[in-house]
């Protein structure tokens, strides 16, 4: 039996047909800008990691493929990068078609696209409103990837999911995603505080779920206090742990074998980080 069947997210979603969309009930996504806080709560870290990155393979054109609230793409955006944003959840999307019109007098936002997609179906969603267009980068970060839990215990939908990412990129782009370190979170059971992406520490409630000895689920306890209403938020969302040898290796199926893969922890080379809270893996598609 798969783990979603099992262990519920505490707020009740009404998903959106064919996808599992924990966010669909607009509990998370109504307080994730207060989660995340505003673009300048962006440690300046992970901005000069991906903007650095970016611009040194002379990147132009970027796919958020997990937009949520626009946090990411808008960072792009101001940096001038021609970006296209999508989501599966239009309750997360709501948040950013508010943010473009919050910025249609400043013309760098003139050209942001923002449209609905699913990664299973990317390709096609994509092609549907920009009918052969390839990038240079593909981004899926924030620990995204890992919403996608393993409905039928082989990881075939993950492997699908990827092989999507990697037709979306032209000869030579990368591909941007991470994932916390489930590793650590399956060994201990807690979620390192340290947040590399926020200007603040973040506290979960950590639960991990094992069946058949197997770990197959994690679910991360946000509780986020007081808000402009002076209510507490509660939600929880729930995450396939990738350990790093096994995402690793179905990166590197997807993109093959004459693909480069640089994998960091918190936007370091793995040798300068002992227990890192993030992985990100940077894959470059072969010319
Ligand atoms: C943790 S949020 C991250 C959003 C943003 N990148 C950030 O860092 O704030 C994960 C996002 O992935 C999206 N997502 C999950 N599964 C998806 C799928 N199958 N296709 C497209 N988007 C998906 C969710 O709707 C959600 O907005």
């Amino acid at each position: 039996m798969a783990a979603d069947k099992v262990f519920h997210p505490r707020s009740e979603g009404i998903p959106s047909e064919g996808v599992n969309d924990q966010y669909a009930d607009g509990v998370a996504a109504r307080v994730w800008k207060k989660f995340i806080g505003d673009l300048n709560q962006r440690t300046q870290n992970y901005k000069d990691f991906l903007i650095g990155l970016l611009k040194q393979h002379g990147c132009k054109k970027v796919l958020d493929i997990a937009c949520g609230t626009g946090v990411d793409s808008m960072m792009l955006v101001d940096e001038g990068f021609e970006v296209v944003s999508v989501d599966a959840s239009d309750k997360m999307l709501k948040y950013a078609l508010k943010a473009r019109w919050e910025k249609r007098k400043n013309p760098k936002y003139d050209n942001w696209i923002i449209e609905e997609a699913n990664w299973e179906t990317l390709p096609r969603d994509v092609g549907s409103f920009l009918p052969g267009v390839l990038f240079d980068a593909v981004i899926c970060l924030g620990n995204s990837f890992a919403h996608l839990l393993d409905e039928h215990g082989d990881q075939r939908v993950q492997r699908h999911c990827l092989s999507n990412f990697e037709q979306c990129l032209k000869p030579g782009g990368l591909l941007f995603i991470d994932h916390r370190n489930y590793d650590h979170m399956i060994a201990t059971g807690s979620t390192p505080s340290k947040s590399i992406y926020y200007n603040y520490p973040v506290n979960f409630k950590t639960s991990v779920l094992v069946v058949s000895g197997k770990p197959e689920m994690v679910t991360l306890d946000y509780c986020i206090d007081g808000d402009e209403h002076n209510e507490k938020s509660e939600f929880r969302l729930c995450y396939y742990p990738h350990s790093l040898k096994k995402l690793t290796s179905m990166l590197d199926d997807a993109f093959g074998n004459r693909s480069k893969h640089h994998i960091y922890g918190d936007f370091k080379p793995l040798s300068e980080v002992s227990e890192p809270a993030f992985y990100i893996h940077v894959l470059e598609k072969a010319k």
